[in-house]
């Protein structure tokens, strides 16, 4: 064998090297992206997580999600509209609904919940809460993501 016939099996190999490494890494950031869209837009069920969803769907998971995107949006067309006499129905543990900042949240389930104690979220179920709310928690983050998630409509004014 040439020295001619070494330098090109040499190079032959340093392109397969360095092709692979490349390739790897952007695979593995393309899915680092996915895997961040994913838990940033959605909170899936603690059943499916965002590691399932990845290596079932592999590279077509940004599909996937696109669609979910459009799903989702197309799910929600209109807020829901509620008068403060329909949220003052629900005043009890059983269906606890408050106002806060002209929107209206289904509280129930966090009635139990709350760190700082049922007793402060039962004191708003059927009220308008902002003041209590905004008194407690105005700008805390933790409270306000919370709120979020149970929002079901605005007050209709
Ligand atoms: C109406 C909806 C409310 C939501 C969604 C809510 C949510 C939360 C959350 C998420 C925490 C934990 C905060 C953390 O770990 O950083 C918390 C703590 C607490 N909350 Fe609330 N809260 C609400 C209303 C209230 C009200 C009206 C009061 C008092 C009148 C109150 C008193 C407290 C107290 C004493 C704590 C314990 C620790 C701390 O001071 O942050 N909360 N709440």
């Amino acid at each position: 064998m040439g020295k001619k016939s070494i330098y090109i099996g040499l190079i032959t190999v340093m392109i397969i090297v360095v092709g692979g490494l490349v390739f790897f890494k952007f695979t593995n950031k393309k899915s680092q992206i996915n895997h961040n869209q994913v838990s940033n837009q959605f909170s899936l069920p603690s059943a499916i997580s965002n590691n399932d969803l990845l290596e079932t769907f592999g590279s077509t998971s940004t599909e996937i999600l696109n669609n979910q995107q459009l799903e989702q949006n197309s799910a929600q067309p209109q807020e829901k509209l509620y008068t403060l006499e329909e949220v003052a129905q629900h005043n009890s543990k059983e269906s606890c609904w408050t106002v806060i900042r002209d929107r209206v949240y289904d509280l129930t389930q966090w009635i139990d919940k709350h760190p700082g104690g049922s007793d402060k979220i039962s004191a708003l179920c059927g009220k308008d809460g902002t003041q209590a709310f905004e008194n407690k928690h105005g700008g805390e983050e933790k409270p306000e993501k919370t709120l979020e998630q149970f929002e079901i409509g605005k007050l209709k004014q």
